[in-house]
């Protein structure tokens, strides 16, 4: 028989199961996918900050890049990581009008030399292209293509970290790293520091300083860093992971510049939001599909998108200055918690360590 109140406490319980499965978190190491309340709040929140932005992308005037104030930039050398689609191919284009030398990462090489060929039937004539192959899922991939880039040429001026994947559901990499991670921030990370003696170079050939660029997003104002579970493992939602690495790599562009110049090296970091660009990212987005008749005009276009990306990597006003994020090629705070110091060291310290604990870490560390 049932003693009284014992209905009380069964549906109290009930609630706290209820609650426990809406917003679930497993144990160290084991995937468990967030429960439906933390997912529909993370949801909520990046689709908030994207609106917000392209509401403001669509009543201010768009910034286009000034071609003229920038000029030919021939001997230069641009890197850049996921050119062969989306705003990247944009990207690409603008660095051949400026006569550089542009290597492009890139998993699929035939369709990266099919967009070279047709940027070339297109009319643009200047600069040299090559596709080298790069998965950033492997980080022996990624040391791979530093060392094609090392045996191809002495120096880089500008390195683009713009290859980047959205709400895809969950996937550990072959380096056992949860994919937007490793594919948004980690690599990147990695990448920089080995590229980092043939950015030096590129700033001592053509007495400018070196650029990296981060393409980011403004989905970082949604982002975080949790150090009890960095890659979110223990509670899965793909709207919030792609928040948290795209604030790792404003954080870590943050760092990065404040380090660079700190040691007195010839190179600055840049972080940047390239607008709500239509391109295949949204292709994980479905009811998006459902106003595709109308995207093109609520949307900027990969060439606008790529405006922003070049203003950050080629803009002769930000000579000497770094550490700036920016959306639609102005100037624009960041979320402040990239600029706290504490956070960026600890941050750079657990990154470092997650990379040496591989024994992969390039030979020059900053
Ligand atoms: N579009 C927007 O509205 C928007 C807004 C904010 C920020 N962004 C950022 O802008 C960047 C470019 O995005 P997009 O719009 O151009 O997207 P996209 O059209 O989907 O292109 C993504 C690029 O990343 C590359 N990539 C993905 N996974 C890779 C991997 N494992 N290894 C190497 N390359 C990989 C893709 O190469 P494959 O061809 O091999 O797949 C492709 O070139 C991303 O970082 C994105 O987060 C875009």
């Amino acid at each position: 028989m049932n003693k009284p109140g014992s209905n009380k406490s069964g549906s109290a319980s009930s609630v706290r199961d209820f609650v426990r499965k809406m917003t679930k978190v497993g144990e160290d190491g084991a995937h468990v996918e967030a429960g439906l309340l933390r997912h529909i709040w993370a949801w909520i929140v990046v689709h908030v900050i994207a609106f917000k932005l392209n509401f403001i992308e669509l009543v201010t005037r768009h910034r286009k890049l000034p071609l003229e104030k920038i000029g030919k930039r021939t001997g230069d050398v641009a890197v850049i990581t996921g050119g062969a689609r989306g705003l990247g191919v944009e990207v690409v284009r603008k660095m051949l009008q400026f006569d550089m030398q542009v290597y492009i990462g890139c998993r699929n090489i035939a369709a990266g030399n099919k967009m070279i060929e047709k940027l070339r039937a297109e009319g643009v004539d200047s600069g040299q292209a090559e596709c080298l192959p790069l998965d950033l899922k492997s980080l022996q991939s990624v040391k791979k293509f530093a060392q094609q880039l090392n045996s191809k040429t002495d120096r880089v001026n500008i390195l683009i970290n713009n290859a980047g994947i959205m709400f895809v559901p969950y996937e550990e990499t072959e380096d056992g790293f949860e994919s937007h991670f490793q594919v948004n921030y980690l690599s990147h990370f990695y990448l920089t520091q080995l590229l980092q003696p043939s950015l030096v170079k590129g700033s001592e050939k053509s007495k400018r300083n070196s650029r990296v660029v981060n393409v980011s997003s403004c989905a970082h104002f949604g982002g975080r860093v949790d150090f009890a579970d960095l890659q979110s493992k223990r509670s899965y939602s793909k709207f919030d992971q792609y928040m948290i690495t795209k604030f790792m790599q404003v954080l870590s562009s943050n760092t990065l510049d404040r380090k660079w110049t700190e040691q007195g090296l010839p190179i600055h970091s840049y972080s940047l939001h390239p607008g709500v660009v239509l391109t295949d990212l949204y292709d994980n987005i479905p009811w998006l599909q459902l106003f595709s008749f109308c995207l093109p005009l609520m949307f900027k276009s990969p060439a606008q998108g790529a405006d922003t990306v070049c203003h950050a990597a080629l803009s002769p006003e930000l000579d000497g200055v770094g550490g700036l994020y920016f959306e639609n090629s102005s100037k624009q705070s960041p979320n402040p918690r990239s600029s706290d110091v504490d956070l960026q060291n600890k941050f750079w310290d657990v990154t470092k360590e997650i990379l040496e604990g591989r024994n992969l870490t390039g030979s020059q560390s900053s």
